[in-house]
């Protein structure tokens, strides 16, 4: 086996963690955490493609990082569950960064599942499609481009690592990727790609938003879910964001096949 793996003793810490040079994709980078994300890896000096279904979102997102860093940023417009899509924005990283050695299957839904008996199969269908096959086509997609070795990062959640009320479908497709994690770990190390990922607590982002709103309509009080914490404050995307660069970079050069909580210490308890 070749060594893509070394020892980084004598490098610098701005050197370990510098991804100059680097080509990553970030699916779902539009919003949200994934646009945290994107905001790190090229601030990091990372080229980077924000794959998100919505494209305008993408163009956005994608001028301000690159006018606020001096990476390079390029929005493409991609649908996880579309295996097509996903090889679009690795040919796109390829042509114009010249290398792909980072991917962060970000994108994910959370619609809350409710009660059992009430869910069908399509709901089910569509959580899976997006959140585990979505995880595996991109990681499948970044694998088979990775010729020098690289990092696939993949979003879990807390949800990954525990059950919770109401959203067991959610839940079921989170331990898929804590598992999806630890195996394709295993099968890639050989290649010089760790797998790894990170699974946050509650997060404030469009998407939890959208979820809590039915339930502010309904006059409940969300702030208790919203601050679940043991740090006195609810999570912001840089929060995981960090932790993701972090993950991307030369530092986390002996992790793999891990899942690192970002929870504010919700799972201590
Ligand atoms: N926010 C949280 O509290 C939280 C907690 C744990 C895990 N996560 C995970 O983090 C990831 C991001 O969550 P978020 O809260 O930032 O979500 P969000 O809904 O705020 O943003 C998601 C982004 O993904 C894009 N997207 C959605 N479906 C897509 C698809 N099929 N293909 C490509 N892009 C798509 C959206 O356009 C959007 O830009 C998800 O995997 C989620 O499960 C979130």
């Amino acid at each position: 086996m070749e060594n893509y793996f070394n020892d980084h003793t004598s490098r610098s810490i701005e050197e370990l963690l510098s991804l100059k040079g680097k080509g990553s994709v970030v699916t779902g980078g539009a919003d949200g955490i994934g646009a945290g994300i994107v905001r790190r890896l090229a601030e990091a000096g990372s080229s980077v493609v924000v794959a998100d279904i919505d494209i305008k979102k993408a163009e956005k997102i994608s001028t301000e990082v690159a006018a606020s860093t001096g990476s390079k940023v390029i929005a493409c417009e991609v649908d996880v569950t579309d295996s097509g899509s996903l090889s679009r924005a690795a040919e796109i990283c390829f042509e114009n960064f010249g290398s792909l050695e980072i991917w962060v299957n970000n994108a994910g839904i959370f619609p809350a599942t409710g009660k059992l008996s009430e869910v069908d199969d399509s709901f089910i269908d569509e959580m899976l499609e997006v959140n585990v096959r979505g995880t595996f086509a991109g990681s499948r997609e970044a694998a088979s481009r990775m010729k020098a070795g690289g990092v696939i990062i993949n979003l879990a959640s807390t949800q990954g690592l525990s059950g919770g009320p109401g959203i067991s479908a959610y839940t079921a497709s989170k331990h898929a990727v804590v598992g999806l994690t630890k195996s394709l770990a295993i099968d890639l190390a050989a290649d010089g790609i760790r797998v790894v990922a990170v699974a946050p607590g509650v997060i404030d982002t469009p998407g939890v938003n959208d979820q809590l709103e039915p339930l502010k309509e309904a006059g409940i009080n969300v702030s208790s879910i919203m601050a679940n914490s043991l740090l006195g404050r609810s999570g912001v995307p840089d929060d995981v964001a960090r932790v993701v660069l972090f993950l991307a970079s030369d530092m986390a050069d002996w992790i793999t096949g891990a899942t690192i909580p970002v929870d504010a210490g919700t799972l201590a308890g």
